[in-house]
């Protein structure tokens, strides 16, 4: 495996690949980062991830400073993976100088994350553009954890004619049910107990809807109240079409029911995917 931190190094090594899978990534690895490693398998012959805390996508006072950065072990995780070549730049590398070149969001990046974190899916769009730039990928692997960003990047692919497969990958999660995620170490023990609520809710609301019930708004209030007499501060809980991320219609079978909610300083979100009929 190659770890390669500049873009002419990257660019000399991809050179000749036929077939690049890239699995974008901020680093501090997981089992859930690994499952999308395995997937880019699937899709090309050449697995690439990167790894770069990409500082436009923090809102300021965010938790870009206190992100992990645990390269070592990542590349350890990485190879472990199979994966080919790791491009980890630093700040310097991927802005030079000032990023004045924004890439803006399509509109499905307007609600949900959007409203809470403004500013996020720029930071997104404009880095994983650039990543595709240097990489030239023929897949890229995102994850459904961060559902809306899916969506986000499937929206800007098609958008911008990368004419690049963008590949779902499904959210791998601790036997308790939390999903994976970098920010899960940043519980304390008592919060980190707590945790498995948030899809515990979700599940229910999933199971409601999935047994008949239309009454969506009664399910995300009852969901948020119940979070929040736990303890919670809760962004939202939404169940919402799955291609729109908007309120779903009347006779919409393919919904998805998301939350973001807050254990102290650590914010967490998470979503089901839901199949009416
Ligand atoms: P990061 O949070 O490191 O996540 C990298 C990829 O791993 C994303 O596609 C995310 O959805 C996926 N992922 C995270 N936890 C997962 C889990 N439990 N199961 C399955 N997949 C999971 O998302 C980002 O980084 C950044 O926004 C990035 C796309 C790299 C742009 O900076």
């Amino acid at each position: 495996m190659d770890v390669i931190h500049t873009v002419a190094d990257l660019r000399k090594r991809l050179k000749r690949e036929p077939s690049i899978a890239l699995v974008p990534t901020m680093g501090n690895l997981h089992p859930g980062h690994i499952a999308l490693v395995a997937l880019a398998h699937e899709h090309g012959k050449c697995v690439v991830a990167t790894i770069f805390v990409n500082r436009l996508q923090f809102e300021p006072g965010g938790d870009f400073d206190r992100y992990p950065r645990t390269l070592a072990r990542d590349a350890q995780m990485l190879e472990g993976a199979g994966c080919h070549v790791v491009f980890a730049p630093d700040e310097k590398e991927m802005y030079p100088e000032p990023q004045r070149v924004h890439v803006t969001p399509p509109a499905v990046a307007e609600k949900l994350e959007g409203d809470f974190r403004p500013g996020h899916f720029q930071g997104v769009c404009t880095v994983v553009s650039k990543l595709f730039n240097v990489t030239t990928p023929h897949a890229a692997i995102f994850g459904k954890k961060d559902y809306q960003q899916l969506r986000v990047i499937r929206a800007l692919e098609r958008q911008l004619e990368f004419g690049i497969e963008i590949v779902g990958a499904e959210t791998v999660r601790e036997p308790d049910g939390l999903a994976m995620s970098s920010r899960n170490g940043y519980l304390s023990a008592e919060d980190r107990a707590k945790a498995p609520q948030l899809n515990r809710e979700l599940v229910k609301v999933k199971a409601a809807i999935e047994a008949g019930s239309h009454r969506l708004h009664r399910h995300e209030e009852m969901a948020a109240a119940d979070l929040a007499m736990a303890g919670w501060r809760v962004d939202y809980v939404a169940v919402r079409s799955q291609a729109t991320l908007g309120a779903p219609g009347a006779h919409d079978k393919e919904l998805v029911v998301l939350g973001a909610a807050w254990l102290g300083k650590t914010r967490l979100i998470d979503n089901l995917e839901i199949k009416i009929g």
